[in-house]
């Protein structure tokens, strides 16, 4: 039986570990492709954790939740599987689902921004209607997939953009690379919610990393400043780095034309998430766009699970 290199998870409580498993095989509208680069993502860690709502329900299962692969006839692809799996040297994949990458492109670089640059992407064009002047609060701006959001709303014609994050040296170079205002997130919730209500009391979107305690916060502030009560509000929960529930108030829903809604894996249809995702590889490989991939070897998975990532930087397996 043809063998690949792999990385499992044998338990939700370990890193994925390297192993030797059976090649698979196509079946109907599959094809089988090599696994270039594989981004590990936090949601590839919670997928790998048990704790993702598309982890498997099946243990041993194959880590990686996207890659960016060679097809039979040479050309680059890139795939978002989630909890099919994606971590060894060859998979198999629905051939529709495969989005094409350009000739030239570095699977490396691409592995390390698709998945936080789609999640902005992905909810300004599939989820709210974004208009290119209109003005985007982004909460939570200093990780990759916030820090990828600015640039993406930008890229998209935002007129305005406000990056809040905790790091005041990441929000300057946010500054550098186009935030048109930032905020700092500090403990004193005080000074945080007057600099939110100064900066972002009439944005048209929010792209909201954050969730929990934070956002509760940042609600009662932007909706507590707003002067223009009818305009459309679109609150977009995307990231939960500060927790995975709110509490949110009547008052705040009917006091202004406030919507909360989501964005992720899942509330896009596969097909409008395809050709979405086309433009987007394509605008990544033009340049512009980048979070810095940190490579290491298939072999050294568990290695990569436990290396944290610098601002601005993915730890990427290339096999
Ligand atoms: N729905 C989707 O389509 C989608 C796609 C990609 C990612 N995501 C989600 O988006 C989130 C961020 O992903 P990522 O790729 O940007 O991860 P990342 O690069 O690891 O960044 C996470 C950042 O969150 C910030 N953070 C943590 N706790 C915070 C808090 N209490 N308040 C404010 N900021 C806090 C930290 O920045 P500081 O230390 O600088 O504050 C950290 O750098 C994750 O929850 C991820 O699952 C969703």
């Amino acid at each position: 039986m043809p063998m690949v290199n792999a990385a499992l998870v044998e338990s939700f409580d370990e890193p994925p570990h390297f192993r030797s498993v059976p090649a698979p095989e196509a079946g109907p509208g599959q094809e089988p492709v090599d696994v270039l680069a594989v981004g590990v993502h936090p949601a590839t860690r919670g997928i790998a954790a048990g704790k993702h709502y598309t982890s498997p329900k099946k243990l041993p299962a194959l880590a990686g939740a996207d890659a960016v692969v060679r097809r039979a006839d040479g050309s680059l692809g890139y795939v978002m599987v989630m909890g099919a799996g994606s971590l060894a040297e060859r998979i198999v994949v629905d051939s529709a689902a495969v989005i094409p990458v350009p000739d030239g492109a570095d699977p490396a670089l691409l592995a390390a921004t698709m998945n936080p640059a789609l999640s902005s992407w992905a909810a300004l064009r599939t989820r709210v209607p974004f208009q290119a002047g209109q003005a985007v609060l982004v909460h939570g701006a200093t990780g990759n997939a916030g820090s990828m959001a600015v640039k993406v709303a930008k890229h998209l014609g935002a007129g305005r953009v406000i990056a809040a994050g905790r790091n005041r040296a990441r929000l300057d170079e946010l500054t550098a690379e186009g935030a048109d205002d930032i905020v700092q997130l500090t403990p004193d919730e005080d000074a945080t919610a007057a600099a939110l209500a100064g900066a972002a009391a009439e944005v048209d979107v929010v792209l909201d990393y954050v969730w929990g305690p934070p956002t509760e916060l940042a609600m009662r502030a932007v909706l507590g400043a707003r002067t223009q009560h009818t305009r459309l509000l679109d609150w977009v929960q995307i990231g939960g780095t500060g927790g995975d529930a709110i509490t949110l108030s009547g008052h705040a829903l009917r006091s202004n034309a406030f919507r909360v809604l989501g964005s992720g894996f899942g509330s896009v249809e596969t097909q409008v998430m395809q050709r979405e995702f086309t433009e987007l590889v394509a605008a990544i490989a033009a340049g512009g766009m980048a979070v810095r991939p940190h490579p290491f070897p298939l072999d050294q998975v568990e290695a990569a699970w436990a290396h944290q990532d610098a601002p601005g930087e993915r730890t990427v397996i290339l096999l």
